[in-house]
């Protein structure tokens, strides 16, 4: 992706973000020399990975597939291991009409995927095989503390307010329908670079084309 579009995709997300009351914590708008200014002290930001994440999967086509995230908080794989401190993480997401995340699961994170505003949220699920292959079961999964249970490939609409809860190793891809779509999630620790199985191989991270200089930083320039 060239870092023009990321810009401009981060000034529209802000827009967006802030049309429906949403607002980034103050790290968002550092600039490069801001961030050139900081040391030891925002290790957690740049270790964890919070902050501004725009992905094209290696689509060259963002629109079609790629996705919006802006991680607020998350805690390290340690915490999960000890049991103790910051043992989850909470992003902020933007889902395009017709915009796919392609299908995947985490071995790890559990996800609440939470619709927060704009059109409908639609998520299409697997249960996955012991050897990862998309399973032909009924899939049993819990959407605002309701439990349902449908049948292998089918899809799941979630209206704003809703939401649903996504375990380790279930199958899941989605997108927007009626509109752009603000979508929270809140999941135990997010480790993208050792947790997420993606059932067809993709780039997590754009190639940067550095047309202009960033506005503001994404996780990847950490
Ligand atoms: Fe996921």
């Amino acid at each position: 992706m060239k870092r023009s579009e990321i810009n401009a995709l981060m000034r529209d997300a802000d827009a967006f973000l802030k049309s429906h009351g949403f607002l980034l914590p103050p790290f968002a708008f550092w600039t490069p020399a801001d961030w050139a200014a900081k040391g030891d002290e925002v290790k957690e930001i740049t270790e964890r990975g919070l902050g501004w994440d725009i992905t094209d999967f290696g689509s060259g086509d963002y629109e079609k597939i790629g996705l919006f995230l802006f991680t607020i908080r998350n805690g390290h794989p340690d915490n999960l291991k000890t049991g103790r401190g910051k043992l989850y993480a909470e992003k902020i997401m933007i889902v395009g009409e017709g915009q796919v995340t392609p299908m995947h699961f985490h071995w790890s994170k559990t996800e609440d995927i939470i619709n927060r505003g704009g059109g409908r949220l639609l998520i299409q699920l697997y249960n996955s095989t012991p050897d990862e292959a998309l399973a032909g079961t009924d899939v049993t999964v819990s959407t605002d503390g309701i439990s349902r249970t449908i049948p292998a490939g089918s899809t799941v609409t979630l209206s704003p307010g809703e939401s649903i809860t996504l375990p380790p190793f279930l199958y899941h891809k989605f997108w927007g329908e009626g509109g752009r779509v603000m979508v929270g999630e809140v999941s135990t620790v997010n480790d993208d670079a050792h947790d997420n199985r993606f059932y067809e191989p993709v780039g997590r991270f754009p190639e940067i084309k550095e047309d202009v200089p960033p506005l503001y930083l994404l996780v990847g320039d950490y």
